[in-house]
């Protein structure tokens, strides 16, 4: 066991570590940035399929939902193809309306998931041609579905999901930009941009593995909470429910994730001095906006945890406690702001005596429905 966690004391600290080769795997053969193109052969073969789409329906569950909705702003973002995201569980009893112009998108760590798997089986009984997004090689989703990609992000034992949803994105952007090319889309300069910032992205991903001993510090101070908000807008609105996630699991504390601007359409009446509230606003996605989201629970005494920018000075004056990420491109930055949130989830369910890596009530496959 020991030998297995590398010298961690959990296989989610590990795992956590293991991101920026995780993501280096994931790009490994399909991302040449120095010859300016993504190669995808399970794209490639089905261009045609995925260009004249009338949409992309993605389904999933947990972890692997929020990437997809990841995926949902980098689609119509990239790629302009309007996107919708389902969880499985619904998706599969809804009598969805799904026709043979629909490509469905199954996202699955293990690949193993019963709703994902039969969410699967009910759009290619109405003709959609179905891509898998899985970790697992083999897995019955992996085998289930006319084409995919794997992930790449080797073996995931932590029941919280960590590399496998940072892969899982990097997978999707990937997606995103070879069909935003290939659609036109995307300018050629764009496109190029976007290449060269990606393959930042695991040296950045490191570096930001330093703040560390930061986010320990900070988790010291919130780890007695009983109930947190997570906020975040576009790219990043998708991270703020992931990170409530994972502390709801591991940690046991009751967490929710909202779209910034909601706040004042209910949660904002919960907010008082003993509500932490994890706000990212990193310098290019909306950023006066969710600046004046801060403003609105600094009157009403919450305690803010910002996730910024580098460099920033604005948010730094306001927040309790600020923690920086790196600078990219605000589509690629789901990368790097959802690190430090599985870093305060590992610490406050540590410091609370936690079984973190087999919290209660949990299975890491949900065989089940
Ligand atoms: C993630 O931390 C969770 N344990 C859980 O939500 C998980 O993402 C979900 O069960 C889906 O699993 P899958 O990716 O293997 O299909």
């Amino acid at each position: 066991d020991q030998i297995e966690k590398g010298g961690y004391e959990h296989f989610m600290l590990k795992e956590i570590h293991e991101q920026p080769k995780a993501i280096t795997d994931t790009f490994r053969g399909r991302m040449l940035a120095e010859d300016n193109i993504i190669k995808m052969s399970s794209i490639e073969l089905n261009l045609d399929k995925f260009l004249n789409a009338n949409r992309i329906i993605i389904v999933a569950c947990g972890t692997s939902w929020h990437a997809g909705l990841v995926g949902e702003y980098l689609f119509e973002d990239m790629a302009r193809i309007p996107v919708e995201v389902e969880y499985a569980s619904e998706f599969r009893y809804r009598n969805p309306i799904i026709t043979n112009k629909d490509i469905v998108i199954a996202i699955s760590q293990s690949g193993e998931t019963a709703d994902t798997l039969a969410a699967i089986k009910l759009a290619k009984s109405k003709g959609a041609f179905v891509y898998g997004i899985c970790n697992v090689v083999g897995s019955s989703i992996a085998r289930e579905t006319h084409a995919g990609a794997y992930t790449h992000a080797g073996p995931e034992i932590g029941v919280a999901s960590t590399k496998a949803f940072t892969t899982q994105i990097t997978v999707l952007t990937l997606i995103a930009l070879k069909l935003g090319k290939a659609n036109g889309s995307l300018a050629d300069h764009t496109f190029k941009n976007y290449l060269k910032k990606m393959q930042l992205i695991p040296k950045q991903v490191e570096e930001l593995l330093n703040i560390d001993e930061h986010v320990k510090q900070i988790s010291a101070v919130y780890k007695d909470a009983k109930n947190c908000l997570y906020l975040g807008r576009g790219f990043n609105f998708p991270v703020a429910l992931e990170g409530a996630l994972k502390l709801k699991e591991i940690s046991y504390i009751h967490a929710e994730g909202y779209p910034a601007a909601e706040m004042k359409h209910g949660p904002i009446a919960l907010i008082d001095e003993n509500m932490p509230i994890f706000v990212i606003a990193t310098n290019r996605g909306h950023y006066e906006k969710v600046v004046s989201n801060i403003q609105e629970i600094k009157s009403r005494a919450g305690k803010i945890i910002a996730v910024v920018t580098e460099g920033d000075t604005t948010v730094k004056e306001i927040a309790d406690h600020v923690i920086e990420i790196p600078d990219t491109e605000e589509a690629l930055t789901p990368l790097l702001t959802t690190i430090p949130f599985q870093l305060l989830s590992y610490h406050i369910a540590v410091m609370l005596n936690k079984n973190v890596d087999q919290p209660r009530n949990l299975a890491k496959s949900v065989t089940v429905e």
